[in-house]
């Protein structure tokens, strides 16, 4: 049966264009729609380059009243995949989709987690930390960032000579090869 994934994306949209590209020919995965919070955000033009509709969210309707939900079911939604999305996701929106939002973060969570940890602040907490290992994760979202259930984790090394840029590097080619393949699985698993 076929299977509805909406993205919500804030910005770039590389894992978004990795997860477009490994369901293209997909038959029962579609990428159903792309929202973003902000209007030019890179990942709306990758959007329409390979003609998936798109939504761009208002911050009042997001957080008030419950449009922005009724407009997701009525478009037959299954999952929704935040791949790089910066605004926290209201509670209603949490209540209608249970086990049905999935974020993928640049760190082995619980740690570099929680509020403020995006991007490269991610990287640099992990380094001034000394770690030996980051990596990345798949998870539910629920109301806390960063704190819904784990389904996938991926590590790598953090070797003596590595730098912010080299290891967002890193990380960004373990999301671009697994985030895909996850969705697939707990599409699978449902
Ligand atoms: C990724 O590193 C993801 O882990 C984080 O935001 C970044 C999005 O990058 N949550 P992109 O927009 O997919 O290029």
């Amino acid at each position: 049966m076929n299977k509805n994934v909406v993205i919500f994306a804030s910005g770039e949209g590389s894992n978004a264009q990795k997860i477009i590209d490994y369901f293209q020919h997909s038959n029962y995965v579609t990428i159903s729609l792309i929202a973003s919070n902000k209007a030019n955000a890179n990942v709306l033009t990758r959007a329409k380059n390979n003609n998936i509709p798109t939504f761009v969210l208002d911050r009042e309707l997001f957080y008030k009243g419950n449009e922005i939900v009724e407009y997701l079911k009525s478009i037959k939604t299954d999952l929704i995949v935040l791949a790089g999305f910066l605004w926290m996701i209201p509670e209603n929106l949490i209540k209608a989709f249970p086990d049905k939002i999935i974020n993928i973060h640049p760190s082995l969570l619980p740690k570099f987690g929680g509020k403020g940890m995006y991007g490269m602040n991610v990287h640099k907490a992990v380094l001034a930390a000394n770690e030996n290992q980051s990596g990345i994760t798949i998870h539910l979202v629920n109301e806390y960032y960063d704190q819904g259930k784990i389904i996938a984790q991926h590590s790598c090394a953090i070797n003596e000579h590595e730098t912010v840029a080299s290891l967002s590097e890193k990380v960004q080619l373990m999301e671009h090869e697994y985030f895909p393949k996850a969705i697939e699985h707990f599409l699978a698993a449902k």
